[in-house]
């Protein structure tokens, strides 16, 4: 009786929510969230989510889930997913630790930090909606139709200056500051056309403004496996080339 009552649960459960495997081969086409959906402060968590490669309700991601999501999305390793999503599962919320919705990602100095591309401040009141003004002020550096990394390396450094210099309680620890060189590596690498260092600006700023893959635009998912070695070195060119 016992074996059948948690079977039944089991079984209900496994409806509910879709196994890794279920949402690999579900559709994976666009959609905008829902009034009630989780959002990160993550243009790319919130893509995959809205791809349906993480849970489109954005809620109770557990590593498994974050791993093939990014996976399956854009290539990027276990490895470097792992190393991120472990900090994500220390802001957890859920009632689970084994799991995090994406807002938990709000969290200030879990992963989120001051002086972000497209984000303002904690000290504005809002660490994590698109801010289409300070996106503005960074894409104004983007001026051809690619990015080169001393072109994204610059804009960085030009956002870390103006948010150093609007926000009387900016703080960013050398942690931060690896956070964010780690943050425009990887928007480089996963927007590259091939290259693994130069992105394709209208790519770039569908990622960032509409949160979206360009797909349509031509996008495809990186062929090589992104892994920590090629984020790490890309993270040193950036250094070299900015802060
Ligand atoms: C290929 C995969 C990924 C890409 C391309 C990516 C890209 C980015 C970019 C470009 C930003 C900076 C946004 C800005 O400054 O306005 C960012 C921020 C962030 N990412 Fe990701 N990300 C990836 C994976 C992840 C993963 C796996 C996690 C955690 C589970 C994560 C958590 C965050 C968080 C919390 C922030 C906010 C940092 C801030 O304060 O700006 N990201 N990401």
């Amino acid at each position: 009786m016992k074996i059948t009552l948690w079977t039944a649960c089991l079984l209900s459960s496994v409806a509910a929510y879709p196994s890794v495997q279920e949402r690999q081969t579900e559709d994976h086409s666009w959609r905008a969230p829902s009034a009630t959906d989780r959002r990160a402060p993550c243009p790319m968590l919130n893509t995959l989510a809205n791809h349906g490669y993480l849970p489109r309700n954005g809620a109770d991601i557990s590593m498994d889930i974050l791993v093939a999501g990014l996976k399956a999305g854009v290539n990027l390793g276990a490895d470097a997913t792992k190393l991120v999503g472990a900090t994500a599962l220390k802001g957890s919320t859920t009632g689970n630790a084994s799991t995090f919705h994406l807002t938990d990602l709000n969290k200030h100095g879990l992963i989120e930090h001051d002086g972000s591309l497209s984000r303002a401040d904690i000290f504005s009141g809002d660490n994590h909606s698109f801010n289409a003004t300070i996106w503005a002020s960074t894409a104004s550096h983007f001026t051809s139709p690619t990015i080169s990394l001393a072109t994204a390396a610059k804009a960085r450094k030009a956002r870390l200056a103006a948010a150093q210099a609007a926000n009387p309680q900016f703080n960013m620890s050398d942690g931060d500051k690896q956070a964010s060189m780690i943050e425009t590596a990887l928007y480089l690498n996963v927007m590259s056309n091939e290259t693994g260092v130069t992105a394709v600006t209208a790519w770039v700023q569908k990622l960032f403004t509409q949160e979206r893959l360009p797909i349509e635009e031509g996008w495809k998912r990186p062929k090589g496996e992104i892994g920590v070695p090629t984020i790490l070195g890309l993270v040193g060119l950036i250094g070299v080339a900015g802060i």
